[in-house]
């Protein structure tokens, strides 16, 4: 699986950095290319000797080589790599990474970088605590970066607690498994709907809601970059996303909603529907705005197509479909009640009765709910790392319907 991979490792001034010369080995040892940058601090605590032995490649350290008077093109390093990883990572430069400052050699490469990135941070129990390190760790994996999180234990200090840097063997097997799950979906089309809707009043109102698009946007990142080809049916937001895999279908309402997923949904392997769709949307539009003359006023409203119910009957035994079910009471029931009515494998509950859940958030708490009635609770988190649970769910999906 690391065959041939590219992977550079950036080193920050933390005792953790002894560690990874033995990473190195493992890395090279199984077929990798590893190329190191070090900050001016790193070097005090392994030798830009050692690193170069083992990689077989020189260190990099600064913008130039005063022997050779050669310049280090950060651009260059940023483009050869599958992946970056920066270990040990300090609560300094990870600050700096969260900012985007640049002030050394592995900070330019790491602004230039465009493949994905992991962190392993290491530090001392407090500053591992401190809310601005807490804030920072976020702040990079909301940009997708995988956080490879700090362990508990002795530290240099000799103080006892969270802060010290994975184990070497424990990071190795994280990056093979990310080059392993980088490929799983290959060759899988996945339907995404994401974003709300808006439904026409007159040219000046419309019903909508409060969804911002980032759990779909999440959830279609997150596939893509496991390899799958993603057709995002978006819903009106300023947000979107930028990867080669994913192909974006602006919608506005419920009725172009219906439309886009019923002409996408024959051809692809499965469908997440996490758009908020209108449920009901008003009977005519007036072509001019309606002006207020009554105290009250109401409009006829009709229902709009359930697209979710729709793909579950069209569905094939071979395609996947996971819905999700937003609840404000009886949410497990209610779930499961749309699981059997729309036909699904699995709907994600999430409740708007749970602080940090639902619209909006950076985060949600959901339950995944299978079809069997099992349900898999899972913590408050990152809309991006539930959108892994998702995607490791579908695929438990897909490996299931080989058996
Ligand atoms: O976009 P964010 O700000 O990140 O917020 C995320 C979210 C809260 C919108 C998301 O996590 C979520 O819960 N999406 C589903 C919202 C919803 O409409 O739930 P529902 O229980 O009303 O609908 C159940 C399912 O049917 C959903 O998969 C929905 O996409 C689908 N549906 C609903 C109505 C309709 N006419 N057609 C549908 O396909």
């Amino acid at each position: 699986m690391l065959q041939g991979k590219k992977i550079l490792l950036g080193i920050t001034g933390g005792i953790a950095a002894y560690k990874i010369p033995l990473l190195i080995r493992l890395l090279k040892k199984a077929g990798a290319e590893v190329k190191v940058i070090i900050t001016p601090a790193a070097k005090e605590f392994v030798t830009p000797l050692t690193l170069a032995t083992l990689s077989g490649s020189p260190v990099e350290s600064g913008f130039f080589d005063n022997e050779t008077g050669v310049w280090n093109s950060h651009v260059e390093l940023g483009l050869w790599a599958d992946l970056m990883l920066v270990a040990p990572l300090t609560a300094n430069t990870m600050a700096k990474m969260a900012c985007g400052i640049a002030d050394n050699f592995l900070l330019t490469v790491y602004l230039s970088a465009r493949c994905p990135v992991m962190f392993a941070p290491a530090m001392d129990l407090d500053m591992y605590q401190h809310p601005a390190t807490k804030d920072n760790i976020n702040k990079l994996q909301q940009r997708g970066h995988r956080l490879i999180a700090a362990t508990k234990g002795e530290l240099a200090s000799g103080l006892c607690g969270e802060g010290r840097m994975e184990e070497p063997e424990v990071m190795f097997e994280t990056i093979k498994r990310f080059f392993e799950m980088q490929q799983r979906f290959s060759g899988k089309k996945i339907l995404v709907s994401a974003g709300p809707t808006f439904e026409a009043i007159d040219p000046v109102r419309f019903i909508g809601n409060h969804s911002s698009g980032k759990m779909g946007l999440a959830i279609a990142r997150a596939l893509a970059q496991q390899g799958a080809e993603v057709e995002l049916v978006l819903g009106p937001t300023e947000l979107t996303i930028k990867h080669n895999l994913v192909s974006i279908y602006p919608v506005t309402t419920a009725n172009e909603m219906y439309n886009t997923c019923m002409a996408l949904f024959s051809v692809c392997d499965a469908a997440i529907m996490s758009a908020a769709v209108a449920d009901y949307t008003p009977k005519t539009v007036s072509g001019q705005k309606i002006k207020k003359n009554e105290d009250a006023w109401s409009i006829d409203l009709i229902r709009t197509p359930d697209i979710l119910k729709t793909l579950g009957q069209s569905k094939t035994d071979q395609q996947k479909l996971i819905g999700f079910a937003l609840e404000t009471e009886n949410g497990v029931n209610n779930a499961i009640e749309k699981i059997k009515s729309k036909n699904l494998d699995l709907i994600v509950l999430n409740q708007l009765s749970d602080p940090g859940a639902g619209f909006r958030h950076d985060t949600n708490k959901a339950n995944l709910i299978d079809k069997s009635g099992q349900i898999t609770v899972l913590p408050l988190k990152s809309k991006d790392e539930l959108a892994n649970d998702i995607a490791d769910a579908l695929w438990q999906l897909f490996e299931t319907s080989k058996q």
